[in-house]
């Protein structure tokens, strides 16, 4: 339908936590759908949630089969993912590098859950209930965050750790690819 305009961490709206769908199926549903995968793939990204377009809704998309910004991560399904829950399966934690399309030109060390279960919707309303590990894991963290009004920065702990895409990729520092710029 339509490539958005993707707000930029700054924007309040951001911030806010985004509201559950209540009625699915629906045109106006439909259509956002759409218009996040078309926004999400005209960027490249891994992902993309509603309030990154401005819409307050617990809606989340993701994945891609190859990604030219993430050549060396596995694929992850293409999902359409609306009223998420994540749940941790285990305590154990990974540091990995995250960007995000409302953070452009940035990438950042994040820690993340290693191994969850999701679940959710579709827009049709019928159940997903899915496990996931490493990038697959991280990317659905990074999204869901975004109904929560949490940007990957908020979750850093050590911001030496935060730069510039060139200036990383010069002094050798990113070594693993990040997240919704992928990531989105
Ligand atoms: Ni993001």
């Amino acid at each position: 339908m339509a490539v958005r305009k993707i707000l930029l961490m700054g924007h309040p709206r951001l911030l806010e936590v985004a509201r559950p769908v209540d009625r699915f199926d629906t045109p106006e549903l439909h259509a956002l759908v759409q218009d996040l995968l078309d926004t999400m793939r005209a960027e490249d990204g891994a992902g993309l949630a509603a309030p990154q377009i401005g819409v307050g809704l617990r809606v989340v998309v993701f994945g891609f089969e190859a990604n030219p910004r993430y050549p060396e991560e596995d694929a992850v399904p293409r999902t359409v993912l609306v009223n998420p829950v994540i749940e941790a399966l285990s305590d154990e934690r990974e540091e990995g590098w995250e960007g995000c399309l409302s953070v452009p030109g940035l990438r950042g060390v994040v820690s993340r859950y290693a191994h969850i279960r999701y679940s959710g919707v579709d827009p049709q309303g019928t159940a997903i209930q899915r496990e996931a590990h490493g990038f697959h894991a991280r990317v659905v963290q990074h999204e869901c965050d975004h109904l929560d009004g949490i940007l990957y920065p908020q979750r850093m702990t050590d911001l030496r750790l935060f730069g510039y895409n060139e200036a990383l990729e010069a002094s050798g520092h990113l070594t693993a690819m990040p997240c919704d710029t992928v990531a989105e």
